[in-house]
């Protein structure tokens, strides 16, 4: 990676900027000179894609363009899409259609997974549009971005067979508390059910060094808490001759000065190893927070997503946790209604969530995807039924937050204050276990502060606390 700046959208927008955020380390002037053009990114789906925005708006910067204040006043509108499930995929085009009375004189953009995915699809549907550009080619934005600029009319970046990184100079930082670093792209399992590797290529981690740089800057710049991403961000293999592996580089992020937290999403049953655990527990930065995602608790099922482990495996890994010396707080996410899902295999799907007590679930019923091999599998279970089994489990998910977040009743946690409720006059903000605390505090300036509170009150999704000390 050659030489990368970041800069704030506390900076870009003139926004209020965090407490302990140094504004001096943060300075305006490193874009190129003003080309009198703006853009402006309307962001779909995960962490990943967030972050992706971040760093496409960072070419932008880089190019001179600056950040619209809204999507009417923008030169090149990109939207940056999602196509996890279907519901996200139609919304797209839904999206576009709006965008169609606005689009004249501008460069309209499609970016992220439904671009790759849709490919040329999308000039025929919308023709308005003018860039698609799927997550594996970012690093050619640069250059379509040019091709525009000299009156290319469509313009696309559509390979998915590089085995890059996208590393940019600049990087856009839109959340001023939590800074986000991709160590690892694309992804080489082949869930049955999952558009991921279709639509972000091949799993390619970034080199250590250029990790641990970004790190260190951001600490720099003021930043407490990093978060390291990848769709399976523990399959990380650094390319480098140092070759780091990912407990290794979680404990030299963890490392560094200024940096109070460390947080990682999302791992991968399969590549969840003793280290990662073992790293944690002896390394007070890393926080106590792991999201495994398990998909079913049936090993059938799990066979049938191609999931790579049993029930019991997974379990034998949520032992190792549990085994800690200090408690670490676990959450999944889960698919009802995968094809042949029978009432018995939901049963196991329920068991587990009483047998691993997560303090968290994102559950979701399942949606057939292009491409993949479980759309064309038998047994269809119908949506009614899907979403039967949905709030079945979720009532059941909640039952167990309540009963887990009673306990903590009475204890005392270090939270990072990252939301002031004006009308309330309450703040919020996370445990290292990633748990939200509610908590009244007679200071004005309290976000990016870490605080003791103490929880008096449980609720299944958050806590309310007092501030002590
Ligand atoms: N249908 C429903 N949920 C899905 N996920 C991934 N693909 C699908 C699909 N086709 C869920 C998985 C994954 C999360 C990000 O989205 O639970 O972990
Ligand atoms: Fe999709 Fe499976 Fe890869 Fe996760 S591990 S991104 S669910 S294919």
């Amino acid at each position: 990676m050659g030489k990368s700046f970041d800069i704030g959208i506390d900076e870009v927008r003139a926004a209020g900027v965090a407490s302990n955020v140094r504004p001096e380390s943060r300075p305006l002037d490193r874009g190129a000179p003003a080309n009198g053009k703006s853009f402006f990114i309307e962001t779909f789906g995960c962490q990943m894609n967030v972050h992706d925005a971040e760093k496409v708006a960072g070419v932008f910067l880089a190019r001179g363009y600056r950040p619209a204040e809204s999507i009417a006043e923008a030169d090149v509108l990109l939207y940056n899409t999602c196509s996890i499930r279907e519901k996200a995929a139609q919304k797209v085009f839904s999206r576009l259609g709006a965008w169609r009375g606005i689009a004249d004189g501008k460069i309209i953009g499609v970016i992220g997974c439904l671009a790759q995915q849709e490919g040329e699809e999308i000039f025929e549907r919308a023709p308005w549009v003018s860039l698609v550009c799927g997550s594996a080619s970012y690093r050619k934005l640069p250059q379509l971005v040019d091709e525009l600029e000299s009156g290319g009319r469509r313009v696309m970046g559509l390979a998915l067979d590089t085995n890059e990184t996208f590393e940019t100079e600049l990087t856009r930082r839109d959340n001023p508390l939590r800074a986000y670093i991709t160590i690892i792209e694309g992804c080489d399992y082949a869930c049955s059910y999952c558009v991921v590797p279709h639509t972000r290529g091949r799993e390619r981690s970034r080199a250590s060094d250029a990790v641990l740089t970004e790190a260190r800057r951001l600490a720099e710049a003021g930043y407490t808490e990093i978060q390291l991403l990848g769709q399976t961000v523990n399959s990380y293999r650094d390319p480098s001759p140092s070759k780091l592996k990912f407990a290794e580089i979680l404990r030299e992020v963890a490392a560094i000065r200024g940096i109070r937290r460390v947080r990682f999403t999302t791992s991968h049953p399969n590549d969840f190893s003793r280290e990662i655990v073992d790293a944690i527990d002896t390394t007070p930065g890393l926080c106590d927070h792991i999201h495994l995602p398990v998909q079913s608790g049936s090993t059938r099922i799990l066979q049938a997503m191609r999931r790579t482990y049993s029930r019991e495996e997974y379990l034998e890994k949520i032992s190792w946790i549990r085994a800690a010396r200090r408690p670490i707080s676990v959450t999944s996410d889960i698919i009802v209604g995968f094809p042949g899902e029978s009432e018995s295999d939901f049963e196991e799907t329920l068991s587990l969530l009483d047998e691993v007590g997560y303090d968290g679930v994102y559950a979701f019923t399942y949606s057939p995807r292009p491409n993949t091999t479980a759309k064309s599998m038998p047994d269809a279970i119908p949506e009614e039924e899907k979403s039967k089994r949905l709030a079945i489990l979720q009532d059941r998910q909640r039952q167990i937050q309540i009963a887990r977040n009673e306990k903590l009743v009475g204890a005392t946690f270090e939270i990072m204050v990252d939301t002031h409720h004006a009308a309330r006059s309450q703040w919020a903000g996370r445990t290292s276990s990633n748990l939200i605390v509610n908590f009244g505090s007679p200071h004005s300036n309290l976000l990016g502060e870490y605080v003791q509170a103490r929880i008096t009150r449980a609720a299944p999704f958050s806590l309310v606390g007092e501030q002590v000390g």
